[in-house]
């Protein structure tokens, strides 16, 4: 007997199912399945070549891959060094948290350097994309502007310019926003995401085109839509940052032309996006100097070292003790707590715990954990770190101090912004000198915290104001 060419489909989830329920098994969503013949299957299939195709030496592949500089650093190196031509970067994040004003920033900068961009529009009319380019002062000449949600519309556009070689990248605001003419359903569900999506891929594929998409995130932060299309895409990025200030980070989460360490960072201000080359800068601004519960470490994001600020706060408990972690992996600190009550003799477990990262930033490596043990510490006995005082290591469950990874790298940064100490694992041995950064080493907690603690708040105090 022939194969069925019928199915039940979830216009919802996209579920696949034997028949037609009126609730969907997969989602729960109500009334959403729909019976659908094979012929009338949407074309998500991606097409990546037009002709036949013949093995090709990875050399020559490599070769071919060229990149497209979108004028913006922070960009660029999250991206591995710039569009890669035919590949497909999906631009995730929160509503309001500046996706549109990104893009509109990186096609005026690629406009500028490599050719026409199209930046196709869903959410917001020509006037409206017009007139914050002009705010943004971004060069507009070769910035084309369309509003448009059909994808056919849209790659028919496309195509148009990239078949005379006018055509430098395209940009799709939104993914969510685009429907296929093909395809049932309302735009943002999965059956048009998936079909919209896989035409763009086949589209900057065959035409060697880098295609930018947006795409939105719930509020648990994962992309709205399928997972399918984090599968399809080259590299996945995320825009994020605290909603109540202008600090605004770029981060891969997948990548295939470059790492997934990077980080990119902005400030948002009244003519767009501007790019903060020396974070570290930024992040330690707003330090309290000598108040006890913060110390500064040094983490890597990737190639590039960042001085962060780690704050804690410690209170008695009443009832059961609390732990309040943000930017810091909560069983990381409760590690770090537990090492100190057993190897530092600190009571510190019967007492509330709140530690941050300043700058909304999160710290999950282990080299920090000495900054964490020491912040804790210095609000516990109210005895502030030593002025200018970077600390690094890892803590181990017997109370040693291990080597941070690249620490030359890190101790070159806190040099840099002028720290004069720091605080790493070792013997006391070794060590190259870096000019005015004087290093001590410490083997367990205990030496540590005896080195990184002013002796008391006075006479931290009196020691600074002799200086
Ligand atoms: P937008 O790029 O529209 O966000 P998304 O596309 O992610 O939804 O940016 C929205 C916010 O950015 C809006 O609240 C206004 C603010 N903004 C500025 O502060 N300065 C600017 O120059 C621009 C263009 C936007
Ligand atoms: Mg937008």
């Amino acid at each position: 007997m022939a194969k069925s060419t019928t199915r039940w489909v979830c216009s919802e989830c996209d579920a696949s199912l034997s028949g037609w329920f009126g609730k969907c098994p997969t989602c729960g969503a109500w009334n959403t399945i729909e019976e659908r013949t094979t012929s009338e299957l949407p074309s998500d299939r991606v097409v990546l070549s037009n002709s036949a195709t013949a093995p090709v030496s990875v050399e020559a592949a490599v070769q071919d891959a060229p990149r497209r500089t979108t004028g913006l650093a922070e960009v660029d190196r999250v991206l591995g060094g710039g569009l890669v031509t035919g590949s497909v970067v999906l631009l995730g994040g929160p509503p309001g948290i500046g996706k549109s004003t990104l893009l509109l920033q990186v096609g005026a900068g690629i406009a500028a350097r490599h050719g026409n961009v199209l930046y196709a529009s869903g959410e917001e009319s020509v006037a409206q994309i017009a007139g914050r380019a002009q705010r943004l002062s971004a060069d507009a000449s070769r910035l084309l502007v369309l509003a448009e949600t059909r994808i056919e519309s849209i790659l028919d556009a496309a195509r148009e310019l990239a078949l005379v070689g006018e055509l430098a990248t395209v940009v799709v605001d939104s993914i969510q926003t685009v429907y296929s003419i093909g395809t049932e359903g309302l735009p943002g569900n999965v059956s048009q995401i998936r079909a919209a999506a896989a035409q763009l891929v086949s589209f900057a594929k065959l035409h060697g085109v880098p295609v930018v998409l947006v795409g939105h995130v719930t509020k648990d932060g994962q992309l709205a839509g399928p997972r399918v299309l984090e599968h399809l895409v080259d590299t996945v990025l995320g825009f994020d940052g605290d909603e109540d200030r202008a600090l605004r980070l770029l981060r891969a989460s997948k990548n295939r032309f470059g790492s997934t360490m990077e980080l990119g960072v902005f400030e948002m201000g009244s003519t767009g996006l501007r790019e903060i080359g020396n974070p570290s800068e930024t992040f330690l601004a707003e330090r309290p100097e000598g108040a006890a519960g913060s110390c500064i470490t040094a983490s890597l994001e990737g190639s590039r070292p960042l001085l962060l600020e780690v704050q804690a706060l410690l209170a008695p408990a009443s009832g059961g003790a609390r732990r309040n972690c943000v930017g810091v992996d909560p069983a990381r600190l409760a590690m770090i707590l537990a090492v100190l009550d057993r190897h530092a003799g600190l009571g510190v477990l019967d007492h509330d715990v709140f530690v941050n990262v300043a700058g909304g930033l999160r710290l999950f490596e282990p080299a920090v954990d000495l900054a964490i043990a020491l912040a804790v510490a210095s609000s516990h006995l109210r005895r502030p770190v030593v002025a200018d005082l970077v600390a690094l290591g890892e803590i181990g469950l017997t109370g040693e101090v291990r080597q941070a990874p690249r620490l030359e790298l890190r101790l070159a940064e806190a040099q840099r912004l002028g720290f004069r100490r720091a605080v790493v694992a070792g013997r006391g041995d070794h060590r190259q000198a870096l000019p005015g950064l004087e290093i001590t080493t410490a083997r367990s907690v205990e030496a540590a915290l005896e080195a990184g603690l002013a002796a008391s708040a006075a006479s931290s105090g009196r020691r600074r104001g002799l200086r």
